[in-house]
């Protein structure tokens, strides 16, 4: 099989085709991805001599690149590429519409011009909203759609672009809602990746507000997991939810737990101003795609969390650069924030 994959050079997209490269060896994948921050051709490298791997620079929103490289024999696009930090989102939200809504529209559009062409596209459980932090209610496939960033608003119309290609035009299309990944390959300017990389440098871990948001934590390989089995198993014009979610951990209980396993105490953390419209809880139920396809997560957040801080440890090479640019981020937001 021949797949288009776009925004292969981030943390979920990379970690994805290596994830399939190990159990579909004679597929061949085609990677485009415009290399903006978020992406490093180095979590890749080791790719840069097998001939079934290709890579393309371009942009998702360029109408006649995705035209030509689809007229090339491709049969399935899973669609990973998007704009996906929050506070970048509260700072520039137009990129987000462009790359987000745009960008998965020429996609879809030019899937739509290629015939019998699969879509899979990828998205979040953020644009279920926020639950409140006092119940055990959980996203389900039908929970309403209630964005609450720039962010999950542009992932949010996404969907519905997609989901509109499947009723309008019979696109064979499949979606998933993911909750938050963490694991190898994620940039430093993400949560779980800033606060180890910061302790290995020796820095204080920043916790926004009172520390009391609880996110749903998978470790991204068994998000590659659940994409596959959706892919060869899931039933088109269907959505399902993916996560990991067994018990509720607040952001304060994971900053304690990479405190620990580095060896570390709590003087190192530091409180911090709140991000404007922080979202207390998000807690996904993947019951369906438990029942229906079979799928569950292979890893604990003890265990999956004990690899992850081992994987920055051994590959600083992979995130010193980009963390110096993550840490600039930071400066030019708390400046911002504080005004
Ligand atoms: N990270 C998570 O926890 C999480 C959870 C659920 C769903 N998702 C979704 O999974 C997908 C991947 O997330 P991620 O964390 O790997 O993101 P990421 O920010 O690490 O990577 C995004 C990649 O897309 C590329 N890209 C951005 N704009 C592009 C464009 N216009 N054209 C081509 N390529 C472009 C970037 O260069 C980068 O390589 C996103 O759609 C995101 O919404 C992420």
């Amino acid at each position: 099989m021949k797949i288009l994959v776009t925004g292969g050079c981030g943390f979920i997209g990379s970690n994805f085709i290596h994830y399939w490269f190990s159990r579909h060896p004679s597929d061949i994948i085609v990677n485009l991805d415009k290399l903006t921050y978020a992406a490093n051709p180095e979590s890749l490298r080791d790719l840069d001599n097998n001939p079934q791997y290709q890579f393309i620079k371009g942009d998702i929103c360029d109408e006649a690149l995705v035209d030509k490289i689809l007229s090339d024999g491709i049969e399935l696009i899973i669609h990973f590429a998007a704009e996906s930090h929050v506070d970048r989102s509260i700072d520039d939200p137009l990129l987000f519409v462009k790359t987000n809504v745009l960008g998965t529209y020429t996609l879809l559009n030019s899937a739509k011009k290629h015939g019998d062409l699969r879509f899979h596209h990828v998205s979040t459980d953020e644009v279920f909203g926020a639950l409140p932090l006092d119940t055990d209610e959980k996203f389900t496939e039908d929970t309403h759609y209630d964005p609450r960033s720039p962010y999950s608003a542009s992932k949010a119309s996404s969907d519905h672009f997609v989901r509109s290609f499947f009723h309008t035009f019979n696109l064979p299309v499949t979606l998933s809602n993911c909750s938050n990944n963490y694991g190898a390959f994620q940039s430093p300017e993400k949560f779980i990746p800033r606060m180890i990389t910061n302790l290995m440098d020796g820095k204080k871990i920043p916790v926004y507000g009172d520390g009391l948001y609880v996110r749903d934590w998978l470790f991204v390989e068994d998000h590659c997991s659940a994409i596959e089995a959706i892919i060869l198993k899931g039933k088109i014009g269907d959505s399902y939810n993916i996560g990991g979610l067994v018990k509720d951990y607040s952001n304060l209980e994971v900053a304690k737990t990479i405190l620990s396993i580095m060896g570390k105490t709590e003087s190192d953390l530091e409180f911090v101003a709140d991000r404007p419209g922080h979202d207390r809880r998000y807690a996904v139920s993947w019951e369906k795609i438990h029942r229906e396809l079979n799928w569950s997560p292979s890893l604990s957040f003890e265990e999956g969390i004990k690899k992850t801080v081992a994987w920055y440890q051994e590959n600083e090479a992979w995130w010193r650069e980009a963390k110096t640019e993550a840490e600039a981020f930071y400066q030019r937001l708390n400046a911002t924030r504080s005004k």
